[in-house]
């Protein structure tokens, strides 16, 4: 076992120090396994002189070409987060020849094919099981353990922050400001929610999910994306009444020769389906193949150690190439290039909740509405006034995202319409 394998690491917050512990803690193992002792060179950070656990005696450095330069640095590990200069620095890195493994799906979704452009002329490997689903093992599993099937649907839980949200606002009622606030208070939400609530967190694993499940290269500028901003309790309490859970489910789909869609949005999931026992913080990846069927992958999404497992692992691997000699057969899988299917061409069911007139005649100016527009109504009803109108929640038979949202414009424009409360997808098992 006389090999050791350098790496340096650019950054060391919450994933950085976790990646650290466990290389650490897990050593003998991890030496046995890979056949050869890991060892970290040297670590960017921004503030040198802030005191860090963990770290004592390791090499920290402000300046990245320290690592990006140094010649018996095999594999540089990049844990800084957001675009730029992580981007360029990875870049840089396999320019010297060095393998790449990162958490940043920023960059992964935004720029994953320049990287891999690069890796692939420099004959190096680039890895990023922990920029989906944290802990959660899925591109791995995706690329290769799933790689004899033909995938149809992606459905996952990416996003901890709003599951955690959403699941509080079914078991305590409370509405959507409060919960926010009761998740930044317990450092589940950011101070700036926008990425997490608006669901472009969870697009962004999307269309990484999506680009190596159907082996397509998906852009983030075709994803549809809806966040949680506008869910009220009342809609949690349909959902409730009606047999179904509220999750921001992020959701890939074959729509065979229509191409593939990804899309971000709130869904009514029946309390049956798998992904609606999945609560608080924890993520899941549902996902339907020709050959397996329906799998899940459950775990946690985030947190130090648990993305540092998925950070470890990529590590690991890299390592076992350099002491076997070989580098990984398996980069860029995007051989195929398949049509984006437009959200208009896609079909769901729906729940619409709409406050009106309370006057008679009002259900069948709605009902007219909805079936004008090519909209067949499964079921409507109108159950509570609210101030002077009165709420009446329809739910959908499976209709063209385009006839529904047709039956929205319409309906916008009816007199009897004060406001149309909510529109939210309805999955059935
Ligand atoms: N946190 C999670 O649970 C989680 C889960 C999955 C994936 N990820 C991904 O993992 C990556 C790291 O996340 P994190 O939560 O560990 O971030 P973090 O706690 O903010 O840590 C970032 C680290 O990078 C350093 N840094 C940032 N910009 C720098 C720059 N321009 N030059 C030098 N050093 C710089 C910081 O230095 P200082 O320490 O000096 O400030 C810090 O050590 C992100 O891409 C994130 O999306 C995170």
């Amino acid at each position: 076992m006389s090999k050791e394998i350098s790496i340096g690491l650019l950054g060391s917050g919450t994933v950085g120090t976790g990646v650290v512990r466990v290389l650490k803690e897990n050593a003998d193992d991890i030496a046995k396994k890979v056949g050869g002792r890991i060892a970290i060179k040297k670590i960017l950070v921004r503030d040198i002189s802030k005191k860090r656990e963990y770290l004592e005696d390791i090499q920290l450095t402000d300046n990245a070409d320290d690592i990006l330069n140094d010649p018996e640095i095999d594999i540089v590990v990049e844990l800084l987060g957001g675009q730029h200069p992580a981007r360029e620095y990875m870049l840089k890195a396999m320019e010297n020849g060095k393998h790449v493994v990162t958490a940043n799906k920023d960059v992964v979704a935004q720029f994953g094919h320049d990287l891999f452009d690069m890796a692939e002329a420099k004959g190096v490997d680039f890895k990023f099981e922990a920029s989906v689903g944290g802990g959660i093992p899925i591109i791995t599993p995706l690329k290769e353990c799933l790689t004899g099937n033909r995938i149809s649907e992606i459905m996952g839980i990416v996003n901890g922050t709003t599951n955690y949200m959403l699941t509080k606002m079914t078991e305590d009622g409370s509405d959507y400001a409060s919960i926010l606030k009761e998740a930044q208070a317990m450092g589940y939400a950011e101070a700036n929610p926008a990425a997490d609530v608006e669901g472009w967190d969870a697009a962004r694993k999307a269309v990484i999910l999506a680009s190596i499940g159907f082996n397509t290269r998906i852009n983030l500028e075709q994803v549809s994306v809806e966040g949680i901003t506008h869910i009220e309790p009342a809609d949690i309490n349909y959902a409730n009444e009606l047999g179904y859970v509220i999750k921001l489910l992020a959701v890939a789909k074959d729509y065979g020769e229509k191409g593939v869609n990804v899309r971000v949005h709130p869904v009514f999931l029946p309390s049956s389906h798998p992904l609606a026992a999945v609560k608080d913080v924890f993520n899941a990846i549902f996902l339907r193949g020709n050959a397996i069927g329906d799998a899940m992958f459950y775990g946690r999404g985030a947190g130090s150690l648990p993305t540092a497992s998925a950070v470890v692992a990529d590590i690991i691997g890299e390592a076992r190439n350099i002491v076997s000699d070989v580098h990984s057969v398996i980069g860029c899988t995007c051989y195929n290039s398949r049509a984006f299917c437009p959200i208009e061409e896609t079909e769901s069911s729906y729940y619409v909740r709409l406050h009106v007139d309370d006057e008679p005649g009002v259900l069948g100016s709605i009902a007219t509405a909805f079936g004008e527009s090519g909209v067949s109504l499964k079921s409507v009803i109108q159950t509570r006034k609210v101030g002077v109108h009165a709420e009446i929640v329809a739910v959908t038979h499976v209709v063209q995202h385009r006839n529904l949202q047709k039956a929205a414009d319409v309906l916008q424009g009816l007199k009897v319409v004060d406001s149309i409360r909510s529109i939210i997808r309805v999955e059935e098992n």
